[in-house]
């Protein structure tokens, strides 16, 4: 299988899903409905919204009318934590996706009115997925629903955003870094497994699998976006590089060195594998692509 042309189509697929979700351009608030769009059609990876429906598939789900309301949910929170992490406030850039950023673009309050806007559309959204469950599945739609709320907050990535910012420029311990990786990175990505798994009727104790294996591949996608801000390309990146050293941000790779940080992207990446061979369903593509992040330019 060519990992790389099938994450295209996939990619494709959940961003079709996820632009079909997108609110009306029109009246009064037209400016940030625009702002909106123009964060989430930036492009991206959209490799949360491909992962949670690799591991719905592989946990046995077949609905898309259950899935997609949550895969549209997840792009639209992981874009309006990027649209705040690059506001000034924050880590300050001016370029995401290969554009300029939004609050550049749009202004500053409109940056922060359309990161609030697309948080708040995301549950909108993912509550949809009540019109697709059946009787047997209301309870896993709003467990799924739960288990979104809780990693997007302060139990999930708004602490470890919390924790990163506030250290700028002070030193930060394996402990704390641990932390604000775990929060940051991995919540969102244990959200997108666990949502899979649950909607796909998964026991408690699969979930938790799916959890730690998330969390690891959180990690290890953190560091590798580490390492890109050092040695990455801005143009294929389509983010700045050098943001983590203008910010005096401690992390994997200033800690450890370049070396050590890849080894451990490979390291959490492998054992991030490691827990999903105990789920018998189809994942040659969901464990490709997760290998394929190992290496990833962008
Ligand atoms: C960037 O995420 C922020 C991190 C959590 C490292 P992605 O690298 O998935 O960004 P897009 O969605 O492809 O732009
Ligand atoms: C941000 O980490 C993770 C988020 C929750 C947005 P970074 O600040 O390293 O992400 P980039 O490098 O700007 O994408
Ligand atoms: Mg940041
Ligand atoms: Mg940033
Ligand atoms: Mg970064």
């Amino acid at each position: 299988m060519n990992i790389e042309q099938t994450l295209k189509e996939r990619a494709k697929e959940a961003e079709t899903t996820v632009v079909s979700y997108l609110p009306e351009v029109t009246g009064y608030p037209k400016t940030v409905l625009e702002a909106m769009e123009y964060s989430v059609e930036a492009g991206g990876k959209r490799i949360r919204p491909v992962l949670m429906r690799e591991v719905y598939h592989m946990c046995g789900g077949t609905e898309d009318s259950l899935i997609g309301p949550f895969m549209a949910a997840i792009e639209m929170i992981h874009t309006y934590s990027l649209v705040h992490d690059d506001l000034p406030a924050m880590d300050n850039d001016e370029y995401r996706r290969g554009k300029w950023t939004t609050h550049k673009k749009y202004g500053e309050a409109m940056g922060i009115l359309a990161g609030d806007a697309l948080l708040n559309y995301a549950f909108e959204t993912a509550i949809q997925a009540f019109e697709a469950a059946s009787a047997e599945n209301l309870a896993q739609t709003a467990e799924a629903l739960r288990v979104l709320a809780r990693k997007a907050g302060i139990y999930g990535m708004v602490g470890g955003q919390v924790v990163d910012v506030e250290k700028d420029g002070n030193f930060v311990d394996e402990d704390m870094l641990l932390y604000v990786y775990v929060n940051k990175t991995s919540a969102l990505l244990e959200s997108c497994f666990m949502i899979g798994g649950i909607l796909a009727g998964c026991t408690a104790d699969e979930v938790q699998t799916l959890e730690k294996s998330a969390r690891k591949l959180g990690v290890a996608f953190q560091i590798q976006d580490d390492i890109l801000d050092v040695i990455g390309d801005e143009q294929t990146l389509g983010k700045p590089v050098g943001s983590d050293e203008r910010n005096e941000k401690t992390t994997y790779v200033s800690l450890h060195g370049l070396e050590n940080a890849k080894a451990k992207v490979k390291q959490y990446t492998e054992q991030s594998i490691e827990l999903l061979q105990a789920f018998d369903g189809e994942k040659e593509f969901l464990t490709g692509l997760m290998t394929w992040m190992i290496d990833r330019d962008k």
